[in-house]
């Protein structure tokens, strides 16, 4: 089969930075699984879609008109890469998240990235549901302190505004969610490779991942 490593972990632990930079040297493909679960809540907020209305958002979630084209993400060919970013997405992303009707209507859509030379997706449930037989496990952490900082860190970056208190309660409550929703809760897995990122950087947290790609 084509190979997999999944990397799992929890809110803003740095596994989208580096999923992306593993996937670039190895020239593989790259799923961002939070990114989907992102735009059904932004669709579904737009469209005014209550974010408990579990049979609407499954509707959403199976038909999502987006794209990934040029680096940029396109939701019914608007660019939306920004907008999925901004708090108010984050929150929204994890109440959809915990609703499995949505979770199933996203399952294909995130095996259909499974192409050859091989993938690297990262999400919460990628070794635990969409990928079980994945040839590595990593779950990706970091002490929920180092994660407010990094997103806040991102948030100045971009010039948007941010509190590092609300950010560090947010998180908490998402990991929260995360880990108390009956489907596909956020867990370490026990075949995943621990990754503890509070004091490393990018750079050897990639290399780490790296030297355990199976040949
Ligand atoms: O960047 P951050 O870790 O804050 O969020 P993300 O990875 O973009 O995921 C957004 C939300 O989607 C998370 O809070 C999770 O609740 C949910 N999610 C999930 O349930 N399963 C996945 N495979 C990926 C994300």
């Amino acid at each position: 089969p084509v190979p997999v490593i999944a990397i799992d972990g929890p809110s803003a632990s740095g596994k989208g930075t580096v999923a992306a930079r593993v996937a670039e040297a190895l020239g593989w493909h790259y799923l961002d699984s939070g990114s989907l679960y992102r735009l059904v809540a932004l669709a579904g907020m737009r469209a005014g879609v209550a974010l408990d209305d579990e049979a609407r958002l499954a509707g959403i979630a199976a038909a999502l008109p987006v794209s990934f084209e040029g680096g940029r993400i396109w939701l019914e060919g608007k660019d939306v890469t920004e907008d999925i970013r901004a708090e108010a997405c984050s929150v929204g992303a994890s109440k959809v998240a915990a609703l499995p009707a949505v979770r199933e209507a996203l399952l294909d859509r995130q095996r259909d990235y499974r192409a050859a030379p091989g993938l690297v997706a990262e999400g919460r449930d990628i070794g635990s549901v969409v990928f079980p037989d994945a040839q590595l496990k990593v779950f990706l952490t970091a002490s929920a302190e180092a994660r407010a900082e990094r997103r806040y860190k991102q948030l100045m970056e971009k010039g948007m505004a941010a509190s590092m208190e609300s950010l560090l309660r947010d998180l908490q409550e998402r990991d929260a969610r995360d880990a108390a929703r009956p489907v596909a809760p956020l867990k370490q897995l026990p075949d995943a490779e621990l990754l503890d990122t509070t004091q490393m950087d990018v750079k050897q947290a990639v290399s780490f991942v790296l030297e355990r790609v199976p040949a």
